[in-house]
C-alpha cells in the first residue's frame, strides 16, 4: 500500500525500541525482564480501595476539563509542602492522562515550526519524537558517564540559537539514574533566564532519591514563571495503569495546553482521580517502596560490578545503565543474544540516545529474588563468551 497515506512526520519515526524487547520476552517462558520501566508493586491497597468506594458511590462522570478541583487543591498543598512552590489550583494546575499526555499537550502548546527544542541523552524515548510531532526541532545534547550523565550548563549554552525555545529537563534520569545537584541545576538556571528560554521538567522520578533529597527545578529563583512542571502517578505510587499526571506552571501556558486537552482528552478519567487524591495522602506507602528500590539498586550494582560489568552509581529512579563496551558487542546485539540464550530482558542503550550505545538499561523495578536469578544469567552468558 502506498505509504504517501500516513504523514510523513509520523512515518519517519521508529517505535519505541523498549516495547520490541518487551513484546518478544511476554511470549517467553521462564524470561526475567529487567526492560519495562514499571513497578512491580501493585497500587497500595488504601488507593484502590478509594477507587472501589468511589466506583460504589457512582462517581462515573465526567470531571471538569482541568481536573477535579479537590484533586487540584490536594496536589498544590502537596507541591508546596515539598518543594515551597505555590501553584493556584485553579488555572495554574491541569490533570493530564499521564505525563507522556502532559508532555505532549506542553510542546504542542509552545512550539511553533521550526522552533529548537533541546534535549539531553541518553534519555526518556518520547521526548524527541513528541518534539516532531508538535512540528518542532529536536536538538540533543550528549551527557557522558564520566560526568554522570549530567547536563552542564556550558553544554547547554553551546546548542543555544536563536530559534531555541524550550529546554527539556529530565532528572532522576531514565535510563542512566542520575540525578542533578542544586547547584548544577541553578548553573541551569542561570542559562535559561540569559537566554529567555522555557523549561519543560519531567520530574515522574523526583520521589524516588536515595543520596539527597529531589530540587524541583520551578523553585529556583525566578523559574517558576519560566518551567512546565510534569509530574505523576505512575511511578512513586505504582500507578502506572491508572494513567493519571499533571502538568503546573504559568498560566498563560497551562490556558493554552487545557485549550488542546478538552478538545482531545476532554477531562482524565474520574476514577483515577478519586483515587489520586487519596495517593496524596498515603505517603508511607511511597518510602516503604522507596526503601525496597534502594536495596536493590545496592543488589543490582554490586552483582553487574562482579560479573564485569562497570556501572554507574544511579541515585534516582530504579534503572542501572551498566557500560557493555568491554563485550564488543553493541548493545543492541548484546541485549538480543542475552534473551535469546539466558532469557533476561535489557534495552540496549541505544534506544536512548545515539550517546547510549555501548550501556544497556537494566530496571531494578523487580523482586531481589529476580534480580539475583538474571544476574546468574548474566554472568553465565559473559562466560560463556569469554567476555
Ligand atoms: C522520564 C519519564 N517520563 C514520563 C514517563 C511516562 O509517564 P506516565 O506513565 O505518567 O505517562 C515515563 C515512563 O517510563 C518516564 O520514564
Amino acid at each position: 500500500m502506498n505509504s504517501g497515506r500516513i504523514a510523513g512526520r509520523v512515518r519517519e519515526i521508529k517505535g519505541s525500541g523498549i516495547r520490541e524487547f518487551f513484546d518478544v520476552a511476554q511470549q517467553m517462558e521462564g524470561a526475567i525482564s529487567l526492560g519495562v520501566g514499571e513497578p512491580d508493586f501493585v497500587t497500595p491497597w488504601s488507593i484502590r480501595e478509594a477507587c472501589i468506594f468511589s466506583l460504589e458511590k457512582g462517581y462515573t462522570s465526567y470531571t471538569s476539563n482541568w481536573g477535579l478541583l479537590e484533586l487540584r487543591e490536594a496536589l498544590s498543598d502537596s507541591i508546596y509542602k515539598e518543594s515551597g512552590v505555590y501553584y493556584y489550583p485553579e488555572g495554574e494546575i491541569l490533570i493530564t492522562t499521564g505525563v507522556s499526555e502532559a508532555l505532549d499537550l506542553t510542546l504542542r502548546a509552545i512550539i511553533n515550526p521550526r522552533d529548537e527544542v533541546v534535549l539531553h541523552e541518553p534519555s526518556y524515548v518520547s521526548y524527541k519524537p513528541c518534539t516532531i510531532f508538535a512540528a518542532g526541532t529536536p536538538v540533543c545534547i550528549d551527557t557522558e558517564v564520566e560526568d554522570e550523565f549530567k547536563l552542564r550548563a556550558e553544554k547547554l549554552e553551546a546548542k543555544i540559537t536563536e530559534h531555541t525555545k524550550a529546554v527539556i529537563l529530565s532528572y532522576p534520569n531514565n535510563p542512566t539514574g542520575a540525578t542533578l545537584s542544586r547547584k548544577d541545576l541553578e548553573e541551569i538556571a542561570d542559562v535559561v533566564n540569559e537566554h529567555d528560554l522555557l523549561v519543560i521538567s519531567d520530574e515522574v522520578y523526583g520521589k524516588l532519591t536515595y543520596e539527597g533529597r529531589h530540587t524541583c527545578f520551578s523553585s529556583l529563583n525566578g523559574m517558576k514563571e519560566r518551567t512546565i512542571l510534569l509530574n505523576g502517578f505512575s511511578k512513586a505510587y505504582a500507578m502506572t495503569g491508572w494513567r493519571l499526571g499533571y502538568a503546573a506552571g504559568d498560566k498563560e501556558i497551562i490556558e493554552a495546553m487545557m485549550k488542546i486537552h478538552q478538545y482531545i482528552m476532554l477531562c482524565a478519567p474520574i476514577t483515577a482521580q478519586m483515587a489520586a487524591m487519596e495517593a496524596l495522602r498515603t505517603n508511607d506507602e511511597v518510602g516503604r517502596m522507596v526503601s525496597e528500590y534502594n536495596r536493590r539498586r545496592r543488589l543490582m550494582v554490586e552483582g553487574l560490578k562482579e560479573i564485569g560489568l562497570s556501572c554507574f552509581e544511579p541515585k534516582g529512579a530504579f534503572y542501572t545503565f551498566p557500560s557493555i563496551e568491554n563485550t564488543g558487542l553493541t548493545s543492541e546485539e548484546f541485549a538480543k543474544k542475552l534473551l535469546l540464550e539466558e532469557k533476561v530482558v535489557v534495552i540496549p542503550g541505544s534506544v536512548f540516545g545515539a550517546c547510549g550505545e555501548g550501556f544497556i538499561r537494566c530496571a531494578y523495578a523487580v523482586s531481589q529474588y529476580e534480580i539475583k536469578e538474571a544476574l546468574e544469567r548474566v554472568g553465565r552468558f559473559m562466560d560463556r563468551h569469554h567476555i
